[in-house]
């Protein structure tokens, strides 16, 4: 199949180029298209045999359910069963914007987009096109992100047409997305709210509008009993093709720790890569390194990591070495992006022997 690629001004809304593409969703097609965050795969989430063709375009375990994108905020009820208080207080405070509710499924959403489950996960996105295209399919669509399955999450089209070219019939070019890591996805069909995904909506701003708010176990850790609520953050997702290690410790500390296993695997005639930050890349011996940005701006700190994380791809480095990030706002989702990228192995400073331990 030929992918064609269409590039959108931000302000084009109406777009001939999105009335082709709405006429894809409307006839069970999938489009690629950008969002705030990163961009989405969607297809009409009420079309099972459309659902149906996300999961093998991406090559996705279909336990994986998707999330549902709506235009207005009145259509959450055609997705949602039931709509508690705090979910109708949140959609006010962050819709349009990078928050996911997960609700009870209405019984017009197909398992095949739910992954089996009777719950669904709801966003409003805040970018034009996404909004324009939603609502000229005349569709709830259900859209992950669109990468091929286990590679880091498109923050240019140019990434979709990497991993998907061929697979799909369309990609609506809108530029760099803004943010650059997905939507929060907060859970609210127990007792508290649980943040299943950290994102740009942080648990305290989920707080100051609903009270407390729970942070799911699966996220912190990597062990691989306790299971993450979501199921996409069960699998090594994020994840560049080389082996990766997050460094943790103060700043001197880890410079020189990465220099020092950049030397040894030199020295083994392997090929080294490093994620640092502006404040300290001059500093490092890698073949490659690529800097995050300033650690004094987060936001960019999200917005580059995927582009970084494929970057190091194309180097074809055997192993990557990376900073962390302080799990402070934002922060916390970067950090969250690091340890999955890694598959949760992290070298810290152990204060007992004085020397490095490998903590999971
Ligand atoms: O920012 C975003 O959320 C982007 C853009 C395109 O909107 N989308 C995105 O989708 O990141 P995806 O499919 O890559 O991630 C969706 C996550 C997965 O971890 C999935 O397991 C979880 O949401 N999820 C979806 N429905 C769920 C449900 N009913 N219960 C628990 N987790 C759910
Ligand atoms: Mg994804």
């Amino acid at each position: 199949m030929e992918t064609k690629i269409y590039q959108i001004k931000k302000d084009a809304a109406d777009h001939a180029a999105i009335e082709e593409a709405a006429k894809v969703i409307r006839n069970g097609g999938l489009v690629a298209f950008p969002t705030e965050t990163v961009y989405g795969l969607g297809a009409d989430a009420q079309n099972p045999q459309a659902a149906e063709k996300i999961y093998a375009a991406k090559g996705r375990p279909s336990d994986n359910p998707l999330i549902v994108h709506i235009a207005q905020k009145e259509d959450l009820s055609k997705a949602a069963g039931e709509i508690p208080k705090a979910a109708a207080l949140l959609a006010e405070a962050f819709w349009p914007g990078p928050l996911t509710m997960i609700l009870r499924k209405q019984t017009s959403i197909p398992k095949e987009t739910t992954g089996g489950l009777d719950t669904v996960a709801v966003r409003m996105p805040d970018h034009p096109t996404a909004l324009a295209l939603i609502r000229r399919s005349g569709c709830l669509i259900a859209a992950p992100s669109a990468n091929a399955s286990g590679r880091p999450s498109p923050t240019l089209a140019r990434h979709v047409a990497e991993d998907l070219n061929g697979k799909i019939p369309m990609i609506l070019d809108g530029g760099e997305v803004g943010i650059g890591i997905e939507s929060t996805i907060v859970d609210l069909t127990e007792k508290e709210p649980v943040i299943l995904r950290p994102g740009y909506i942080t648990g305290s701003m989920l707080e100051a509008v609903i009270g407390p708010v729970k942070l799911d176990a699966g996220i912190l850790c990597a062990d691989a009993s306790v299971r993450p609520k979501a199921p996409g953050m069960k699998y090594r997702h994020y994840a560049p093709r080389a082996e990766m290690i997050v460094v943790e410790g103060r700043m001197e500390q880890v410079v020189e720790k990465i220099n020092a296993l950049a030397d040894a695997m030199r020295a083994q005639n392997r090929k080294t890569g490093i994620i640092g930050t502006d404040e300290t890349i001059s500093s490092y011996r890698g073949d490659v390194a690529f800097s995050l940005g300033s650690r004094a701006d987060a936001e960019e700190i999200a917005r580059r990591l995927y582009r970084i994380l494929r970057e190091l791809d194309e180097s074809g480095v055997d192993i990557i070495y990376s900073e962390s990030i302080a799990a402070q706002g934002i922060g916390q989702a970067v950090r969250n992006r690091l340890l999955k990228a890694a598959g949760y192995q992290t070298l810290a400073p152990d204060e007992n022997s004085g020397g490095w331990k490998i903590v999971s």
